[in-house]
């Protein structure tokens, strides 16, 4: 399998903070990886360099075989889905148009072809219709964050980041928005990458979990692996053996 994402030696240094340690990593095509570690050890910062919000000190980012320095990041983004926790949508557009924001740059004549995606993604990620003409302001925390990764879908990325996507919504809402994950993942086969505090959940819906600590990589590996051999005593503890 080709890597779609690689990171090649890669620092990240906020004043005299070393928030990444010359991290080597490698994500294949299609994997779906989940992101955990303690609060702080670089998780965000590690998503946030791949579509380039945040820039590394050092190393190289390579994105399709490309080093994203050399790309145009509008092309780089286009890509790319991105839903993280709390709301991101535009708040001067209704839920429809923030769905249908980026499907509608790309085709522009096809109206109802759009229409259509909107409303699939939305009983996607359990959305009523009625909310499709109200804008951000007057949705619930948890169905901001709904509408954040139907529009992240909804652009057809290769790749999608999902930083705590889903931190505010209740347990049953949280386990429907798992499956429904999972089998997009399956069916489209776009690489993700998906932060979560949760080893359960980690271990659930990864091909491969990522443990990271501080700014450095313990262990990658599928879960079964993870659960086999625990790299690190660290490890072990996180998954409870
Ligand atoms: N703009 C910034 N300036 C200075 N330090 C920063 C900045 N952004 C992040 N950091 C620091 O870098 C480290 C890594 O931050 P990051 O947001 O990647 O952590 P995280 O693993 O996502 O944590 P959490 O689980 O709490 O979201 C933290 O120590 C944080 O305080
Ligand atoms: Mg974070």
């Amino acid at each position: 399998m080709s890597a779609v994402i690689e990171f090649q030696n890669i620092s990240k240094i906020y004043g005299e903070q070393k928030v990444i340690d010359s991290l080597n990593l490698e994500i294949a095509d299609g994997e779906f990886v989940t992101v955990i570690g303690s609060s702080g050890c670089g998780k965000t910062t590690l998503l946030k360099m791949i579509n380039g919000l945040i820039t590394q000190t050092s190393g190289d980012v390579v994105v399709h075989g490309k080093n994203i320095k050399d790309m145009d990041m509008i092309q780089l983004r286009r890509n790319i889905g991105y839903a993280i926790q709390g709301s991101v949508l535009f708040p001067h557009l209704t839920v429809e148009q923030n769905i249908a924001y980026v499907p509608n740059l790309l085709n522009k004549r096809e109206k109802e072809k759009t229409r259509r995606a909107v409303k699939k993604w939305m009983e996607i990620v359990g959305l009523e219709e009625e909310l499709l003409s109200r804008y951000p302001s007057e949705l619930s925390g948890g169905q901001q964050q709904r509408v954040g990764i139907a529009r992240a879908l909804a652009a057809s990325p290769d790749i999608l980041l999902m930083d705590e996507p889903f931190g505010a919504v209740d347990e049953i809402t949280r386990k429907q928005l798992q499956d429904e994950l999972k089998k997009i993942h399956q069916k489209t086969k776009i690489t993700i990458l998906f932060v979560t505090h949760d080893i359960t959940e980690a271990m659930k819906l990864g091909t491969r979990v990522l443990v990271m600590d501080r700014g450095t990589i313990l262990q990658y590996d599928s879960p079964e692996r993870i659960q086999q051999q625990p790299a690190t005593e660290f490890v072990r503890r996180l998954i409870g053996g």
